[in-house]
């Protein structure tokens, strides 16, 4: 009786902690409270080019916007990846543009403007290091602790590759790997900077398959179903150290976590099989002219083609994605698993106790890999569904 009485309430006990557990750990995983900061170039630009330039900008103007009816600055026909993904963070509000005055950045704010680089000097914008400048002097916004459990998005290097390509056209082995390696020092530069400022939970986007942008296929006459290949040889090789690179900051630095989300294969998949994520068309845009309809979108005296139905569309113009693309992307950092985003997803990430060391690596995905982790992963054997 004194034992059936004590397994009672032992499991009682159990009951009530059960209890009380899933909805704080269910609650903690939708929403840590923090913020999403977002830097790089126009993918992620939440209207900071169309502050910055005296002149307006094409994004400003129908039809980009058009599936909200809001030409709003971004590059897109509505909301953009970090959008959606603030919202699966629990974020109430939408991410707004740091360098429009008396937004509100209580959970976060865009400092991605178009045209960055993380070279040179690009014109009418800023670089990474610039955007990072900006974000320090806008840090009495948010303390210390808020800043630290905070998530840093990051997509940046497109437009160094672009105009190394345009000023390089024979650019030899050699040369490219010494560019790619200036631009992946400079990246970790600042990312280190961010990082001094108090930043400790970085997202890092690999780069598209730059050849297989519209625009590039257009420009450098492709045709329809190849892409521009020693473009993305340039983002192959970029993206192939990002990895290790970042392997090695947390190796070395109290508290540094990130993760590295896939862009470029989640666009090459896309590519070759549209059908299975219900696009019609991934190598023309839906807005602009030219031979793949990459040109001109939102620009004042070009008669533009505008598709039907952007929805289906990988690309809305010669280089951004879709709305509805950018929502799939969004999808894929929130929750993706290692073949996709590692060696944690976004909602992972957010949870991570700060000031800890992450105990896990990046880990290079070749297809050996990914079938080792399908053959680990079903052989629990209770994944039938
Ligand atoms: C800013 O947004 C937050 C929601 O994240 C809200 O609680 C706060 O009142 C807003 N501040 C202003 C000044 O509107
Ligand atoms: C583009 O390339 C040219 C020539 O290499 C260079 O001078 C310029 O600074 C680059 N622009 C940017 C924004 O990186
Ligand atoms: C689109 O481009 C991809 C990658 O270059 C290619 O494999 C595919 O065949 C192309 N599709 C069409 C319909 O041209
Ligand atoms: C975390 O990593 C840093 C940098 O390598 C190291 O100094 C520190 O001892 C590590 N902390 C723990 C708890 O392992």
């Amino acid at each position: 009786m004194a034992i059936n009485c004590n397994l009672v309430s032992v499991i009682g006990l159990l009951l009530v902690l059960t209890l009380l557990q899933n909805p704080v750990t269910v609650a903690g995983q939708r929403n840590s409270g923090a913020a999403l900061f977002t830097f790089g170039d126009s993918n992620f630009d939440a209207g900071n080019k169309q502050t910055l330039t005296k002149t307006s900008v094409a994004q400003g103007f129908w039809p980009y916007g058009k599936s909200r009816d809001d030409p709003n600055g971004k590059f897109s026909d509505g909301f953009i990846a970090p959008d959606f993904l603030a919202k699966f963070m629990g974020i109430p509000i939408e991410i707004p543009p740091a360098l429009v005055p008396n937004v509100n950045v209580s959970r976060g704010a865009s400092f991605a403007v178009a045209d960055a680089t993380l070279l040179g000097a690009p014109v009418e914008s800023l670089t990474l290091s610039q955007q990072v400048r900006k974000f320090n002097q806008m840090k009495a916004n948010w303390n210390d602790d808020f800043i630290k459990k905070s998530a840093f998005l990051i997509y940046i290097g497109a437009n160094d590759y672009l105009n190394f390509s345009k000023n390089n056209p024979n650019a030899d082995a050699s040369a490219q790997q010494a560019f790619v390696t200036s631009v992946t020092n400079k990246l970790k530069n600042d990312i280190s900077l961010l990082y001094s400022s108090g930043a400790s939970k970085f997202i890092i986007q690999t780069l598209a398959p730059l050849g297989c942008l519209p625009i590039v296929r257009q420009e450098y006459k492709t045709g329809m179903e190849k892409c521009h290949e020693p473009l993305n040889d340039l983002a192959k090789q970029h993206n192939e150290k990002i990895g290790p690179m970042l392997n090695e900051m947390a190796k070395s630095a109290q508290g540094f976590q990130f993760t590295v989300f896939d862009f470029y294969d989640a666009i090459i998949r896309r590519t070759q099989k549209p059908s299975s994520y219900r696009l019609f068309m991934t190598n023309a845009s839906c807005c602009g002219i030219g031979t793949h309809d990459a040109f001109g979108c939102g620009l004042p005296n070009v008669h533009v083609r505008l598709c039907e139905y952007q929805r289906s569309y990988l690309f809305f113009d010669g280089r951004h994605n879709t709305e509805k693309a950018q929502e799939m992307f969004a999808h894929l950092l929130i929750g993706a698993d290692k073949n996709v985003i590692q060696p944690m997803n976004v909602r992972e990430l957010v949870v991570y106790p700060v000031d800890e060391n992450m105990t896990e690596e990046w880990v290079p995905t070749t297809p050996a890999t990914v079938q080792a982790r399908d053959s680990r992963s079903s052989s629990h054997g209770y994944e039938s569904y």
